[in-house]
């Protein structure tokens, strides 16, 4: 086995290949004048289970661009498998037509994937786990959810309230809970698919007095989470902590968040920022071992 650290997740990838004690081929990478992408790897390929680490969180097109040139280029080299591990699985909320006429994006992604050789796809929580097993490719869906908590257990939060957002994601909740032992609810959340205007639900949540921490899958512009916090706030919570596998943090989402009465941000490396305090390596590379390439 050997692994690729993509352009996107370079210590990320690295971190894996300690963890499996494994090779490591460099890539080496550019982007043209003109923006196009340039990959070389730096090593064999030929005969070789091969893993490439690559998120696809902004510049989203960039990065899936160079993770096919990567794969394709792996397939032409002669890899004997291809593993694309995914941490953050671009146009995944795009898992079906909501309105007639629009594309099916997350299924356009897997095609390209698969065409370019790509047998199987480690990637950590997707926004729909039950679209992936509409999918021939072998698809992975770790969940970071316990590293999450588990951090927040480290730093003195043994006992706080853990909250989900929307009714799919209740069982998160659930899964933080079995570290933080503090209780644990979910609110409906609603975009509204035309003006992007979120609402949550105004539910009674057994908060006062109780340090809440707030688990969503992805923190993008930061409106879903940013209700959320007000709410829970308006019933009395002690302290409220945001916490997100995938902090794609938009613009200035972060800000905006600690504003609206966060007292923190914590997310993990499947997208690298200045709040991904939490490694998925240990838990990758774990996948990594247990299905051997
Ligand atoms: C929605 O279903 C997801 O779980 C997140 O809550 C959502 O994608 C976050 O987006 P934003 O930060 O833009 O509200």
């Amino acid at each position: 086995m050997i692994v690729i650290p993509g352009p996107a997740s370079q210590e990320l990838g690295q971190k894996i290949a300690e963890l499996l004690k494994t090779k490591v081929v460099p890539v080496e990478f550019k982007r043209f004048p003109d923006g196009e992408s340039y990959i070389r790897f730096d090593g064999k390929i030929e005969t070789e289970d091969v893993i490439i680490v690559q998120t696809t969180s902004p510049p989203q097109n960039e990065n899936l661009l160079q993770l096919f040139l990567m794969a394709d280029n792996a397939k032409d080299m002669k890899a004997r498998t291809i593993t694309a591990v995914v941490p953050y699985l671009a146009y995944s909320r795009q898992d079906k037509r909501f309105r007639s006429g629009e594309a099916f994006s997350i299924k356009t992604i897997v095609t390209l994937l698969e065409a370019c050789g790509v047998h199987g796809i480690i990637t950590v929580n997707v926004h729909n786990p039950e679209i992936l097993k509409a999918f021939r490719i072998r698809f992975d869906d770790l969940s970071a959810i316990s590293l999450l908590a588990e951090h927040f257990k480290d730093q003195g939060f043994d006992g706080a309230f853990s909250l989900s957002l929307g009714k799919k994601a209740r069982a998160v909740a659930a899964e933080a809970n079995n570290v933080l032992n503090g209780g644990h609810g979910y609110i409906e959340t609603r975009r509204d698919r035309l003006t992007g205007k979120v609402t949550v639900e105004r539910k009674t949540l057994p908060v006062k007095g109780k340090d809440v921490i707030i688990f969503d899958d992805i923190i993008s512009s930061g409106g879903t989470m940013i209700k959320a916090i007000e709410w829970v706030r308006e019933q009395g919570a002690k302290s409220v902590y945001a916490a997100c596998v995938h902090p794609l943090l938009v613009g200035d989402a972060k800000d905006k968040i600690m504003k609206s009465g966060a007292d923190g941000i914590v997310g993990t490396d499947c997208v690298p920022s200045t709040v991904s305090l939490v490694s998925v390596a240990p838990l990758i590379a774990k996948a990594l071992a247990k299905r051997g390439a």
